[in-house]
């Protein structure tokens, strides 16, 4: 062969590989409205930017004949490539191999790819369509899986890793995206279970779909597992690069600070008529958030689950910061298991990434019953509470309303090293509610009460007393609690000058192998 031929070669080589599993099965995949590896790597990254990896690595299984079935890439498609500019390292499994099922070398072309991502400290966007591991294999792909989910674990609060979920997921695969930082899902196609359905009702004899069990309605809703829900592939990379654009490269880096065309100082006359006089009646506190942002704009995460809790990011004057905020118009916005773990769990990830926390709060306490006991609330209400007393990038908080009782010293309180309180003239912040606390300071004195109409004349008397004694902010600005006061239509500015105040914040915690969070 001359070296002209050598090149003309290559590029049949190039051509073949880029062909996976072959015409007839990519043909299979978009009847079934999905995309190629390939496709979805070009639509993710900035046109040109991807450099593929180990196009030529092939599988070396001789089991079952599989020597005589060998496909170049062997169900993977690595590299890397740019996102907005900023380099990121992606892989996408390759349903027309092998069902995109895992060798071992198709597990060393993963883990390649999240070596050199830690090693220059780039984000990892793992693109997941796959029938587990490859059968004709046996234990190494096993071996393969362990690889990866070791790799994730190093990596985890190293660089963000973010995992699509584009086709099956299923078995122990399953554990790789749920080490990772963030998991996207389809309405269609898309389904983790750590065992499907026919497995479930041989053992257990229940009757149940493939989306019931692990598909993306029950994931972003029942188990929290999934972080966003999305259409169709092309919304869920348009999200995967607007997340990104969120996010620093690694945890020595700080999020890119995008230009802001929204005033700092932008009064919201409407927040001060926000709060409804009657404390019992809710309010959207997705409208307090649209209020104070940039633009309004804000990327809600984990949008479907634990709705009484509300996180996600937005950006004040151009700066990427993590939102937790209680939803009154959800549950009251009260905190229960499933509240605390969403929310204990965004908090980490932006005191890993070196974002800062805003906390809204208006929450009336935890969710009280036997149901949330057995569940174990006091084990995840103590989560949140460690990830905010843990965290060391900027936290300033804002108190709309009810912050009552423990939920009060959850919620990013001074206590646990919040750097800016501030309350509105609507705050409440008291050991409980009124109505409650009137029952128990002065229940023998109501039971002594036989007229009904006495009786509830002297409840409202009390209850106004104990109203106006703790009903308000300024009992807990007057211990330093509160370090203000402010308007509500300025919140936007108050907390813009805020976080421009804590820019060079330096906090560590005491040394140590690592913390024991309540788990
Ligand atoms: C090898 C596989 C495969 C696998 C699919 N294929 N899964 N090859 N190992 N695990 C191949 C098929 O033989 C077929 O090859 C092609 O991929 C497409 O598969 P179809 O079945 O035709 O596709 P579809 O009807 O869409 O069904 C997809 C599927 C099904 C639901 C994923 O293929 C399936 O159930 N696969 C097995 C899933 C499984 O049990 N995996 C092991 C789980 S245990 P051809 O040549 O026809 O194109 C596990 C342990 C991990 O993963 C532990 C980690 C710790």
């Amino acid at each position: 062969m001359n070296n002209i031929s050598k090149v003309a070669d290559l590029i049949e080589k190039r051509r073949i590989a880029k062909l996976g599993g072959g015409e007839k099965r990519i043909d299979s995949q978009h009847s079934k409205g999905k995309f190629t590896a390939r496709e979805r790597i070009q639509m993710l990254l900035d046109e040109g930017s991807f450099e593929e990896l180990d196009m030529f690595v092939t599988h070396r299984c001789t089991n079952f004949g599989l020597e005589k079935e060998k496909y170049m890439g062997d169900g993977v498609v690595t590299g890397h490539g740019t996102i907005d500019g900023r380099v990121v390292y992606v892989f996408a499994q390759d349903f027309t191999v092998f069902g995109g099922s895992l060798s071992e070398t198709m597990a060393q072309k993963i883990c390649k790819t999240m070596d050199m991502a830690m090693k220059v400290g780039a984000p990892v966007i793992g693109i997941n369509d796959s029938g587990g591991a490859r059968i004709q294999e046996g234990v190494t792909s096993l071996a393969g899986y362990a690889e990866i989910f070791e790799r994730n674990i190093l990596a985890s609060g190293v660089i963000p890793q973010i995992s699509a979920i584009f086709g099956p997921c299923a078995g122990g695969a399953v554990y790789s995206p749920a080490l990772t930082d963030f998991i996207l899902m389809t309405e269609q196609n898309s389904y983790m279970f750590v065992t499907g359905p026919k497995v479930v009702k041989s053992v257990t004899g229940e009757d149940i779909t493939t989306e019931a069990l692990g598909g993306a309605a029950m994931h972003n809703s029942k188990s929290g597992v999934s972080h966003f829900r999305v259409d169709d592939e092309q919304s869920g990379i348009a999200l995967i690069r607007e997340l990104v654009s969120f996010l620093p490269q690694n945890n020595m880096e700080e999020a890119p600070i995008e230009p802001c065309n929204d005033p700092i100082d932008r009064m919201e006359d409407a927040l001060n008529e926000i709060i409804p006089d009657n404390p019992n009646m809710p309010y959207d506190m997705k409208q307090v958030i649209a209020g104070i942002v940039d633009e309004g704009h804000f990327l809600e995460v984990h949008a479907g689950y634990a709705r009484n809790i509300i996180v996600g990011f937005a950006r004040f004057n151009g700066v990427s910061t993590g939102i937790i905020a209680n939803q009154p118009a959800f549950l009251a916005g009260v905190l229960d298991c499933d509240a605390s773990r969403k929310a204990a769990r965004f908090v980490r990830f932006c005191d890993a990434f070196n974002i800062p926390i805003l906390t809204l709060v208006d929450v009336p306490g935890f969710l009280p019953g036997s149901g949330q006991e057995y569940a174990g609330i006091i084990s995840h209400g103590a989560k949140l509470m460690f990830a905010y007393g843990e965290a060391t990038v900027p936290k300033v908080t804002v108190t709309l309303r009810k912050s009552y009782g423990g939920a009060h010293d959850v919620m990013s309180c001074k206590q646990l090293r919040g750097d800016f309180n501030y309350a509105w003239p609507t705050a409440e912040i008291a050991v409980m509610g009124a109505a409650g606390a009137i029952e128990i300071l002065e229940g023998r004195a109501i039971k002594d009460i036989t007229d009904p109409e006495e009786k509830a004349k002297f409840i409202a008397e009390k209850t106004a007393e104990y109203q106006n004694k703790f009903a308000n902010p300024y009992q807990a600005a007057s211990y330093g609690y509160i370090d203000d006061v402010i308007e509500p239509r300025n919140t936007r500015f108050r907390v813009i000058r805020a976080f421009q105040a804590l820019q060079t914040k330096r906090l560590t915690n005491p040394l140590k192998k690592h913390s024991n969070i309540p788990l």
